[in-house]
């Protein structure tokens, strides 16, 4: 288990690879995103039983919309089917948030939505964000339109638009920014994740597992990469100041 000192705040991951892990099986893409679904669950449980306070997984993306349909529906139905169980995580202690744009989505995926936001909400285990209908660009240009609005209706001077109240127009406000981001799968890129709240995350790519393959044991490795790290935020290391 990984040992509570050191721990970064906040765990990004995005979940990559469930297509290829189907397809070396010669399984429809959607039985991959299944798998993907399940190795999440058990991921989500273990940063909660290591300690972890904030961890956010990339569920769908802005982009993700042009894929075929029956794709689209086959992840829609799984969201829906994890909603359900979600009621677990009180029990667990978890509390559970979603960021994105949810408007898009049927209404009673929305009220579940709420419904577990609401029952989880005094939860003081982990905080597990699902990016759902999420976009780093989207996110920011509607912060930035909020901000007009506020600014346009007084509410807001626009000299006090700074970087700490830009920050609690984005849909993570409050939340810190992430210290540690986990791709596996073998691509190195952001593909629009958290583009504000990774500015000085440390990276870690996991090329050697696609997602449904990914262990507890592979999330303890990521966080002892993460603790050899020398993290200076443009200042200096210990050893140089
Ligand atoms: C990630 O796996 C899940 C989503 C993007 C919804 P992919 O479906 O992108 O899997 P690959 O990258 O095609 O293997
Ligand atoms: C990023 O993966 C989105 C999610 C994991 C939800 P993609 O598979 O969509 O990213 P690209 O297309 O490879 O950049
Ligand atoms: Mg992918």
């Amino acid at each position: 288990m990984a040992e509570k000192q050191g721990l970064p705040a906040h765990v990004g991951i995005i979940m990559d690879g469930n297509g290829r892990w189907a397809r070396k099986r010669g399984l429809p893409r959607k039985m991959g995103h299944r798998a993907g679904a399940n190795a999440f669950k058990e991921i989500a449980r273990y940063a909660n039983k290591i300690g972890l306070k904030y961890l956010t997984a990339y569920v769908f993306s802005t982009e993700n919309w042009k894929r075929p349909k029956d794709e689209i529906d086959s992840i829609i139905a799984l969201l829906r089917n994890y909603l359900d169980e979600m009621e677990n995580y009180r029990k667990e202690n978890i509390r559970v948030l979603f960021i994105g744009d949810r408007t898009v989505f049927d209404d009673d995926i929305q009220a579940k939505m709420r419904r577990a936001e609401e029952q989880s909400r005094n939860a003081t285990g982990l905080t597990l964000i699902l990016a759902i209908n999420y976009g780093g660009r989207a996110e920011i240009a509607q912060a930035a339109r909020r901000i007009a609005e506020d600014a346009a209706a007084g509410k807001l001077s626009p000299g006090a638009v700074d970087e700490a109240v830009f920050s609690r127009y984005l849909y993570t406000a409050g939340i810190p920014d992430v210290d540690l981001l986990i791709r596996p799968s073998g691509e190195y890129r952001l593909s629009n994740f958290l583009l504000w709240q990774t500015a000085y995350s440390e990276y870690v790519f996991m090329s050697g597992v696609l997602w449904p393959d990914f262990k507890p044991a592979m999330l303890d490795e990521a966080l002892a990469e993460y603790r050899s790290r020398s993290r200076r935020f443009g200042g200096l290391s210990e050893a140089d100041s």
